[in-house]
C-alpha cells in the first residue's frame, strides 16, 4: 500500500497496515532482545546489531510517524527530551543557535545551563518576530534554529514557512517542536523545516503511560548522521515496551486530536468572556497572537492547548486549579484526560508565564462537564 495515497486517518488507524511475516499477527510482537546473531562469516546481514542503536521495536511506530510527516527518516528517543537535546548535541561547540524566549522551560534550562556550559552559543529571541529573527541570525556561523509552536505556555505562534526562508538563507537549519501541533494539525517538513521534534510522550501516545520522543528529518545530511549517532552512543534509547504501546497509541491520534480541537475551541471561546478570566490565551481565538497564521499553518483545529489567565491574580488562579474535581492538577499534555496547571509555580524563575496563568490540557471528556467543572471552581474560587 502506497503511504502517500493514504489519508493520515487511514495510515493512523491501521499503523500502515503492517502485517507480521512469521505469524500473520496485525499487531506486532513486542520485541525485546538487546543483542542479534552474528552470520558465521562475521557479517551482520540482518543490519541488526545491538539495541541500544536500533531495534525492531522501532521500525513500525517510527514509519508510521514518518508517513504521518511527510519525512525521509524518523528516529525514537527515550523522551522528547532526549529527542530535542540530540539536535542540539550534534552541533559543534562554539556554534550559534536561536531558540524562542517561550518555549518548553525544560528544554530553555538545559539550553541555558548545559548547552552554554558545552560551548553552544544560544540566544533566546521572539521567535513569532521575523524581524527580530532575521535580526538575530548570523550568516554561516549561526547553525541552528528552534521554533516551537503552538508555544508553551502562551501558546504564540511562529510562521514556519517564513523563518525557514530566513534561516536557510543565513545557512542554519530549522527545527520545530510541533508537539502541540501534531503531524494532523501542522506538517513543519512541507512547509519548510528540516527536522521535526515530538514529545511523545503526549499526542502521539496520548494515554499518559510512557515517555518517549521522536525527530522527523526531511533529508539525510551531516547533522542528521552525527544525530544518530548521538541516539546510539549517549545511550537516549527508548525501551521496546514503550515504543509498542506508543504504535497502540497512535492508531487513534486522529480521533484524540480531533475531539481534543473542538472541545479546546468551545471552552477557549466559552471562557473569553467570563467575567472571572482576564485573558484568553489560544490559537483558535480571532483576538490572539497566533491566529492569523495558525488559519494557514494549522489544518482542521487549532490544538488542544489553551491557558486563562485568572481575575485576582496568582492566589485567584491557584485557588481556581485547587477546587476542579473532573480538571486533574498534573504536568503534562495531549493525554485522554483534561489536565489543569499553574504554570508559573512549575517553571520557576525565568518564566515568561503570568502568575495568574494556568495552562489547560484538553482531553476527550464531555465538553460539557468541562466546562461545568472549569464554571463552578471560578465560582467557588471567587466566593
Ligand atoms: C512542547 C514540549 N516539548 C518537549 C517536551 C519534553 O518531552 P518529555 O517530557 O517527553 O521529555 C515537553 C514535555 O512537557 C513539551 O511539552
Amino acid at each position: 500500500m502506497d503511504a502517500k495515497k493514504l489519508h493520515p486517518d487511514s495510515i493512523a488507524a491501521q499503523a500502515l497496515g503492517w502485517v507480521d511475516e512469521t505469524t500473520r499477527a496485525i499487531t506486532p510482537p513486542l520485541h525485546v532482545s538487546s543483542t542479534y546473531l552474528r552470520d558465521t562469516d562475521n557479517q551482520y546481514r540482518s543490519g541488526r546489531i545491538y539495541a541500544r542503536a536500533d531495534n525492531p521495536a522501532f521500525d513500525q511506530p517510527e514509519a508510521v510517524l514518518n508517513a504521518l510527516e511527510g519525512g525521509h527518516q524518523t528516529l525514537l528517543f527515550a523522551s522528547g527530551m532526549a529527542a530535542a537535546t540530540a539536535v542540539f548535541q550534534a552541533l559543534q561547540p562554539g556554534d550559534h543557535v536561536l531558540a524562542p524566549q517561550v518555549m518548553y522551560w525544560s528544554l530553555r534550562n538545559w539550553l541555558m545551563t548545559f548547552a552554554t556550559q558545552w560551548g553552544l552559543q544560544v540566544e533566546l529571541i521572539d521567535m513569532t518576530s521575523p524581524a527580530a529573527v532575521q535580526a538575530a541570525l548570523r550568516p554561516g556561523k549561526t547553525k541552528l534554529v528552534w521554533v516551537e509552536t503552538p508555544a508553551n505556555p502562551l501558546w504564540t505562534v511562529t510562521d514556519i514557512e517564513a523563518t525557514a526562508a530566513l534561516a536557510h538563507a543565513a545557512g542554519a537549519l530549522l527545527a520545530v517542536d510541533s508537539t502541540v501541533a501534531t503531524p494532523l494539525l501542522t506538517r513543519p517538513l512541507a512547509l519548510g523545516a528540516d527536522i521535526v521534534m515530538h514529545a511523545a510522550t503526549k499526542y502521539l501516545n496520548g494515554h499518559s503511560d510512557l515517555i518517549a520522543g521522536a525527530l522527523v528529518t526531511r533529508q539525510d545530511n551531516d547533522h542528521w548522521q552525527r544525530v544518530r549517532k548521538v541516539r546510539a552512543q549517549l545511550g537516549g534509547t527508548l525501551g521496546s515496551f514503550e515504543a509498542w504501546l506508543l504504535l497502540r497509541g497512535m492508531r487513534t491520534l486522529h480521533l484524540r486530536v480531533r475531539t481534543a480541537c473542538v472541545s479546546a475551541q468551545r471552552i477557549a471561546e466559552h471562557f473569553s468572556t467570563h467575567p472571572q478570566v482576564a485573558e484568553v490565551l489560544y490559537p483558535g481565538l480571532p483576538q490572539c497572537q497566533g491566529y492569523a497564521i495558525s488559519q494557514r499553518q494549522m489544518q482542521g483545529g487549532f490544538g488542544g492547548m489553551l491557558s486563562l489567565r485568572a481575575r485576582g491574580g496568582e492566589a485567584a488562579a491557584i485557588a481556581v486549579a485547587a477546587h476542579t474535581q473532573l480538571w486533574k492538577r498534573a504536568t503534562s499534555l495531549g493525554g485522554t484526560e483534561s489536565l489543569i496547571e499553574h504554570r508559573a509555580s512549575v517553571e520557576g524563575a525565568g518564566t515568561p508565564a503570568p502568575t495568574d496563568l494556568l495552562r489547560l490540557s484538553v482531553g476527550i471528556e464531555d465538553v460539557a462537564d468541562l466546562i461545568n467543572d472549569l464554571e463552578q471552581a471560578l465560582a467557588t474560587a471567587h466566593r
